[in-house]
């Protein structure tokens, strides 16, 4: 082996002090204690409560556990190769980084009630890292859980490689006491590790670290003695509580101590210790509110963190864990098999299950939970209005002066769309997060749609974006951390309610499938099985989600009587506020072409549409709920909303719909960039299956001129001026989000009889196919699912490790094959091509 030289050994000092500084330095948030809101008082609330209590929760970590409890126990990960006394800087590894050549990483099986397993190839550190997670119920206090971490060196890795292993706990909450238990000598544990910690939340725990298999290393330098080589160590402190979630600052800080210390006492510039044993923490157990348990490995090794609750009994041991593991694998693939087998032509090939394992595994695998606080202008600037010409340099100017403030804390347990790069809550991504988890555990759907509108205001407003907390804010630029209660963002978690609705009505009907699902978990379908409850959950989200959408019609409206358009309806037509010449944020389609420049007389379609979406799921709703007049209500706003969107957004010309603004003469006038805008209210399910309006659009859709590619449909026609220009960020990347949804239309309107049924089956199949297989092929060759894809070479582009809503290919595999009778298809493609 390499060994270190002194010169390297000083350098190391330089950048302990740099990533020192860089780590610790985040400004703090101060939070305060607050309960947690229950939302159910039921007993079907409280035993999934207790199922869902723990997780890997801190989805920003490569694996991190923690309770979804504001204040409380922190767990997590790190581990890194030290050969030369400089590795620290690039190798230790802990918050997941899209810059450290991770060779993928993730969950390849997961189920949040009974765990999973995680597989991390790190190429850098030569070792592949696999986390199996399992969790025990039992007690009082959300049952116990377990970790098995196994590292296995890569085959062309010196097999002596020193490996670092850093379990880190941190225990916040006034309330609670940790402490670690001796060990067998001054100088470490031979033996397991043990931490005692109670609080009120958790009750009395145990938490065990075992000895496990693998040699720790040891060293002939006299050091041994000193700082126990060979053995686990523990160093236990007391920190300042909001400083807890950095731990890998921590970890520098006490490293660097160490570091100094030998530089002081022991440090013999001719013959220095090697450099892991540099890097070794004294032995200091005791009580503190931060735990570091160091392990150095040499080759591959395997331990476990055991984690029992007292309250439930019998404690956890590495025994329960092997067969607990198994069980979890077992059950998930047969609970797969279930929910999601893929269908044809992608079921005879095993490969698409992986695929389908993996995605769907890091979606719900990367359900986190947050609470700290907010930064929110609530100014309520009048240049916030939009209403003059110029308004955005005007609205600039008012959030120039600052007048955000931390409010909070709040608390969100949600999945993210990217864990190394957006590891934290997006309302326009959720509702599609949410809808393959709702297939596979309704109730936890439930759950987090209910923790999104906890933190809904009163007056109707949800921030599009959560950043709560100093750990969230860290990764954030400062310039985007303020959230607007003027700024909407798409209210997707309406279709999360409706397919609930959906599925509550069909089970009611007693057609709940008689898959292997319910039998296994019956908590994750408690709701369904139990219809009172699940009403009972429509009763309570119905007044939010009527709060939400007269927030809407209030704040995002549109003008249609100054202009004197003609419309329908002199109501239903809508603008998003925070507009900018190049970017309309808070449309979720950034960066798409809109009228320029902006107007207080704009009119959007895709918001239009989410109104007439927000509209129909409450007219159903209502309709569970036997409330006829709202019914009434809601019916009369979903038709002037369809029939403002061809009276305000049709272009006859264009054969698409289009955004509106007023020319010079201030009269409407339609402004068209064709793409996913021109589809939207096909997109969102608002026309009819005999609609004049679809001709044209399923031709838009088919053309390899304009949208069709054969990975997917571009964002923005190949024929815009704008295609591909500038940010290219929604100007022709394929999304798989947008895909899903023309994906889900085709099938409904090929199953449905009318003039568009071949001509829509033929779309449905193909786009189906080419869709999977982008996927499919990235995944393979790179790893990892991206954001988005390009619609010229199908390469995965911008974030990677994007298992948001790409993760929506499981539901896009598991939809049936239509038959495709010979001549059908060949009929459909002629019938398209003659619309061309
Ligand atoms: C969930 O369980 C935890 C731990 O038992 C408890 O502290 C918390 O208040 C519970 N939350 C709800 C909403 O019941
Ligand atoms: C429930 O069953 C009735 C009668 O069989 C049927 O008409 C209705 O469409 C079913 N509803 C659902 C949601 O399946």
């Amino acid at each position: 082996m390499a060994q270190g030289r002194p010169w390297s050994f000083t350098l190391a000092f330089c950048w302990l002090n740099a990533i020192f500084l860089a780590v610790w330095f985040v400004t703090p948030a101060v939070t305060t204690a607050d309960g947690t809101q229950a939302i159910l008082h039921s007993e079907v609330a409280r035993q999934n409560n207790q199922s869902l209590l723990w997780g890997p929760y801190r989805p920003n970590l490569y694996f991190g556990v923690r309770p979804r409890i504001p204040k409380s126990l922190l767990t997590g990960l790190m581990w890194g190769k030290i050969e030369g006394y400089a590795d620290f800087q690039h190798n230790i590894r802990y918050t997941c980084e899209q810059n450290e050549g991770m060779k993928g990483y993730g969950w390849d099986e997961y189920d949040p009630r009974r765990g999973g397993v995680q597989s991390i190839h790190d190429i850098g550190n030569g070792i592949d890292i696999t986390t199996s997670f399992v969790k025990v119920p039992g007690g009082a206090h959300g049952g116990s859980w377990a970790v098995r971490i196994k590292g296995t060196l890569h085959d062309d890795t010196p097999s002596d490689q020193k490996t670092i292993v850093v379990w880190y706990v941190g225990q916040e909450g006034e309330d609670a006491t940790l402490e670690a238990l001796p060990g067998d000598d001054d100088f470490g544990y031979e033996g397991d590790v043990t931490l005692q910690g109670r609080s009120e939340a958790l009750g009395g725990y145990k938490l065990v670290i075992t000895q496990g298999k693998g040699v720790q290393a040891q060293s002939d330098h006299d050091l041994s003695r000193i700082r126990g080589p060979g053995q686990t160590v523990v160093q236990s402190l007391t920190y300042p509580e909001e400083h807890l979630w950095q731990g890998k600052g921590i970890l520098f800080r006490q490293l660097k101590e160490g570091v100094d210390w030998l530089v002081e006492n022991k440090y013999d510039v001719q013959d220095p210790p090697p450099p892991w044993q540099v890097y070794q923490l004294a032995n200091k157990p005791g009580k503190g509110n931060v735990h570091l348990v160091q392990k150095v490995f040499e080759g591959d090794f395997e331990f476990d963190v055991l984690f029992s609750s007292e309250s439930a009994g019998a404690e956890i041991t590495s025994k329960d864990v092997t067969r607990e593991v198994q069980e979890a694998t077992e059950s998930f693939e047969e609970r797969f098999k279930g929910v999601f087998a893929p269908k044809a032509p992608f079921s005879d090939e095993k490969k698409y299950t992986k695929l389908g394992y993996s995605l769907f595994s890091n979606l719900i695998g990367g359900i986190g939970y947050f609470y700290g606080h907010s930064l929110v202008d609530r100014s309520h600037a009048s240049e916030y209005d939009e209403e003059s010409e110029g308004f955005w340099e005007d609205a600039a100017a008012a959030r120039a002066r600052n007048l955000q403030a931390l409010e909070g804390p709040y608390e969100l347990f949600t999945s993210i769309p990217s864990r190394p790069f957006f590891p934290r809550g997006f309302l326009w991504d959720e509702g599609f997060h949410l809808l393959p988890i709702a297939d596979w555990d309704p109730d936890l759907a439930l759950d987090i749609v209910h923790s999104w509108y906890n933190l809904m205001d009163d007056d109707g407003w949800i921030a599009r974006e959560q950043i709560l907390g100093a750990e969230a804010r860290s990764k954030v630029p400062a310039e985007f951390q303020t959230q607007y209660p003027h700024y909407a963002n798409p209210p997707t978690l309406f279709f999360v309610v409706e397919d609930f609705l959906e599925k509550l009505l069909k089970s009611s009907n007693g057609t709940r499938g008689g898959d292997a699902n319910t039998a296994r978990e019956p908590l994750a379908t408690a709701s369904l099985a139990n219809p009172e409850v699940g009403r009972d959950h429509l009763r309570r989200l119905y007044p939010l989600l009527q709060r939400q959408f007269d927030w809407f019609r209030k704040t995002q409206a549109g003008d249609i009587k100054s202009y004197d358009r003609e419309a329908f309806s002199s109501r239903e037509a809508y603008r998003w506020r925070g507009r900018t010449p190049t970017h309309c944020l808070t449309s979720g389609l950034d960066d798409y072409p809109r009228p320029n420049p902006p107007h207080p007389g704009e009119l959007h379609v895709d918001l239009l549409s989410w109104i007439g979406v927000m509209a129909k799921s409450l007219g159903r709703i209502a309709g569970a709920l036997g409330l006829d007049e709202d019914v009434e209500a809601y019916n009369v706003i979903l038709t002037a909303v369809g029939k403002n969107l061809d009276d305000l957004h049709w272009s006859e010309e264009h054969g698409c719909y289009c955004d509106a603004t007023v020319d010079a003469f201030e009269e409407h006038q339609l402004v068209c960039h064709k793409g996913y805008i021109s589809l939207f209210p096909f997109l969102t399910g608002l026309l009819p299956p005999d609609s004049p309006r679809l001709g044209p659009l399923l031709k838009l859709m088919a053309d390899e001129e304009e949208l069709w590619s054969p990975h997917g449909l571009r964002s923005l026609s190949k024929k815009d001026e704008f295609y591909g220009t500038a940010e290219n960020y929604w100007r022709s990347p394929v999304w798989i989000n947008i895909n899903y949804l023309a994906i889900a239309q085709l099938h409904n309107l090929a199953l449905q009889d009318g003039p568009h049924k071949a001509a829509a089956g033929d779309l449905y199949t193909r786009l189906r196919r080419n869709i999977v297989d982008t996927v499919y092929k990235n995944w393979e060759e790179t790893g990892f699912a991206w954001e988005q894809y390009n619609p010229e070479t199908g390469m995965g582009q911008r974030t990677q490790h994007f298992t948001g809503w790409t993760s929506l290919v499981v539901k896009i595999m598991a939809m049936e094959d239509l038959p495709a009778e010979a001549g059908k298809t060949a009929a459909a493609e002629a019938e398209v091509r003659d619309e061309l």
